[in-house]
Parts: structure tokens; sequence; C-alpha cells
């Protein structure tokens, strides 16, 4: 672990260096920590990897806020399709929760009121603006045609355009900046943000003066301590060459038979959307070995993605000596009896292949702790996504991992759940921006 930590601390800083690098340490072009004092109502547009969300936020000052919101499921489909249909349907979310809330019960939006809006954009996008962002590559499974290469930014207001309405977009953000900043917000020894969801990444803060990429934009001439919050998008560590995780064959078809072979290759070792998968190309190759099920049809556990991740979750937390769960869940969705024995086994699998996705993402967090000097003084890290919310025991083997690789010491470093980290984060950022803009005028 501490020889994956060296390469990726090294891997860091090469993203902030040079432009155009694998992890691409991207500038987010929010300055800053929020003073917890930002208020005003905000909307904000969350596009993750499995839900839509639009909410209005109500920061009241002093750490507080309020949120409403309406979550949208995205289907496989709407993944796939022509990149405008995706912006036009984000735009349709939009529409309809502001006409649902306009002078509604609480009047939370008023007849007339121009709203500043945040849209978290969880993909990679590099920016020259926080208003802007151009899409470097889909990831976690989107492919949506003419997307990359573009200002999602655009493409999202001509979206809009269609529905005249008085809403402005103010910021494109990622899950992991929000997550920061809205941490910061209520609990200022937040120093990293994380994702552990459908994908993983991190963001943190970092000195204007230590981004040798953007020396050219001359930020410090403003303010010689500026400090930038960036976006890792560390989820593509050690792709393409594969030379510092170690990886199974299984680990490999994962990769080979995705919509992008040789990218986002930590992801892939880390992220729900291909733990199950990775449990179930195990299953299949025991099956194949005439090892599993034999005589019995097991034409649906070989559907590729068929195995959830949250299968997983519930498998390592059955709770019965007979394994019923596991029963269950073989039983019901795949049509397949198993014995005590291989329900056994189900769940030493599943623990493996969780305790390994815990393990590397203690590594990313110790990377940053150790690039930034965080170990003596400690620091909270504020951590989001199903993975670590809902994943048994996902939060505590972080933990055990840091202490493996930092020692004692490493308990320094805690994480917490940040939730509605993307809409309250991208309200706050909102917030900032226009307090940025005024003071400029
Ligand atoms: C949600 C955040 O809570 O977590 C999203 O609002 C984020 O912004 C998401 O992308 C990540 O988790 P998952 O499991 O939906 O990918
Ligand atoms: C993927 C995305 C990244 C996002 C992460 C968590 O890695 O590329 O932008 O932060 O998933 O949602």
């Amino acid at each position: 672990m501490r020889i994956i930590v060296a390469a990726f601390e090294e891997t860091l800083e090469l993203g902030l260096q040079k432009p155009g690098q694998v992890v691409p340490m991207i500038p987010t072009f929010v300055f800053g920590w929020p003073t917890g004092q930002e208020s005003g109502d905000y909307l904000a547009l969350d596009l993750g990897g499995t839900n839509l969300r639009v909410c209005l936020v109500t920061l009241s000052g002093e750490g507080k806020f309020e949120l409403t919101q309406t979550k949208y499921r995205l289907t496989e489909e709407q993944k796939q399709e022509d990149g405008s249909k995706l912006f036009d349907f984000c735009a349709d979310c939009v529409a309809g929760f502001i006409r649902a809330h306009i002078g509604d019960k609480d009047g939370s939006i008023k007849e007339g009121q121009e709203l500043a809006l945040g849209f978290t954009f969880s993909y990679p996008c590099t920016q020259d603006r926080i208003d802007q962002g151009t899409l470097i590559r889909w990831t976690k499974g989107f492919g949506a045609p003419n997307v990359e290469g573009r200002d999602v930014a655009e493409l999202f207001r001509n979206a809009m355009a269609k529905h005249h309405l008085p809403v402005t977009l103010t910021a494109i953000i990622n899950d992991t900046t929000g997550a920061l900043i809205a941490s910061h917000y209520v609990n200022p020894r937040t120093k990293i943000g994380v994702i552990f969801g459908t994908g993983c990444n991190a963001a943190y803060m970092e000195k204007v003066e230590k981004i040798e990429k953007i020396n050219h934009l001359n930020l410090l001439d403003e303010d010689p301590e500026a400090e930038i919050a960036i976006n890792c998008e560390w989820g593509a560590f050690d792709s393409f060459v594969h030379q510092h995780l170690p990886r199974t064959k299984y680990d490999q078809i994962v990769d080979e038979s995705s919509n992008k072979p040789g990218e986002q290759a930590f992801e892939k070792l880390i992220a729900g959307r291909y733990l199950g998968e990775i449990m179930r190309l195990v299953i299949c190759d025991l099956i194949d070995e005439g090892v599993l099920f034999l005589g019995q049809n097991t034409y649906k556990i070989e559907i590729p993605y068929s195995f959830d991740t949250a299968f997983l979750s519930l498998m390592e937390s059955d709770p019965t000596d007979e394994l019923l769960t596991i029963i269950g869940l073989f039983t019901f969705f795949f049509g397949l009896e198993t014995t005590l024995a291989e329900r056994q086994f189900f769940r030493a699998l599943s623990r493996l292949i969780g305790r390994r996705a815990a393990r590397l993402s203690a590594c990313g967090i110790a990377a940053i702790v150790s690039k930034k000097g965080y170990l003596d003084e400690g620091c909270a890290v504020a951590a989001d996504g199903s993975l670590y919310s809902k994943y048994p025991g996902f939060a505590d083997r972080v933990h055990e991992g840091l202490v493996d690789i930092f020692g004692v010491k490493g308990k320094n470093i805690v994480t917490h759940h940040a939730e509605d980290g993307s809409g309250v984060g991208s309200a706050i950022i909102a917030a900032m921006t226009k307090k940025r803009r005024d003071e400029q005028k």
C-alpha cells in the first residue's frame, strides 16, 4: 500500500505541473474556503452516476441550510442516447421542479425571482472559468455521443433556453468539490472531499503557486496566497499503463469489456459500478470450471452487470447462521439453489472485494494527506456516495487502511459522511462566485 501511495503522490504532482495528464488535477475556479456566512436561495442540478437531482437550497449563514429536492433515476438508455436528449431531460427536470415550487405552500420560489443555478456535473471537465466545463471523457459507463470535447454549460444553457425560465447557470462543479465545500461550511476541519459511489474521486484545496500549469493565468497578482480547489479525477490513476495496481484476471475482463478499455483503472477496482461485476465474473469462472451450480440453469447470472454491488452489501450483512439473505438473493434474482458452504464462500468473496476497494481508497486519501502534510495536525475527510454510505464496514476498512499506511498517526485522518454535499456545495459555490463577482465590479 505504501508503494502505491508513493506512486499516487507522484502522479498527483505531475498533474499539477503539466496539462493533459492522465490524472488531470483540474483547477475548478473555486477560490478558497467558504466563510460559513454565505446565504440566499439557490438551485442545484446534480447529474451523478445513477440519479439526477434538482434541489432548492436555502443557505441561512452560520453553516446552516435547508434543502428541498426531487430525484429522478437515470436509465441505461439515457446514458447512451445523444447528448442533446440528456441535456433536454436535465432542463425538463429543472423546469418541472421550478413550476412545482413557484409560489408553493412554503412560497419557496417567488414569482419573478431570478435564481442562480449550480450544476454538479460529475465527470472530468477542464475549466477556463467556473461557469464553463469541457468534458474530457465520459466515465461510469456513460457514452452519450456529442458531449465529449464540448462545453457542458453551453449544452445545458441551450436546453434551458427552450423553457424561458429565470435561471442563470453560475457554476459547473464536480461532486467531490461539492462535498468538500459543503462539509467545510459546517466543519472547517474538512480538507478533502471524496466520493465512493458509482465512481470514485477526490478534491482538495491547493495553493495556486504550486500549480505550475496555470502560471500563465497570473492568478497570484491579486492575491499571492490564493488557493483553488482541485478536482483530482483520481479514478484515472494507473490508466493505460497498469504499472502500479495489482489486477486479477477478473479486473482485466471488467476493463476490456467496458465501453472505455484502459481508462479509469483505479476506479474499476473500487467503485460501485464495478464491484458486483467482479464478483459475478468469479462466479461465472467457477461455473465454467464445473465447480458451482452443476445441473442448474445459470443463464441469468451470466448476463453482464446482473450482479448488483448492493448484493455484496447484503451478503456481508446477513446476520443468520444459515445465511438466509444469500439464499433469498440467489433464488429470487438468479433462480439458483446454494449450499451453506457455497454461501459462506460467496460471503468471504464479497468481503475480499469490498476490503480491497476500501484499502485502495485509503491509498488515494493517504496520497493527498501525505502531499499536503496533513498527517500530524490531522484532518476531516468528507465522503459521500452509495458505497461509502451503504456498504457495511467500508468506512472502518478505510480507517484500518490509513493506520496500516501511516501507523498510529493514521488515526488523525477521519472520514465522515457528507450528506447532500453536491446540492449544498453547489449552492455555496454559487454564493461564493456571486460575492467574488460583486467584489470585482
Ligand atoms: C450523491 C451526490 O449523494 O452521491 C452526487 O449528491 C454524487 O453528487 C453521488 O455523484 C455519488 O454516489 P452514487 O452512489 O450515486 O454514485
Ligand atoms: C467519476 C467521475 C468523477 C466523479 C466520480 C464520483 O470518477 O469521473 O468526476 O467525481 O466518478 O462520482
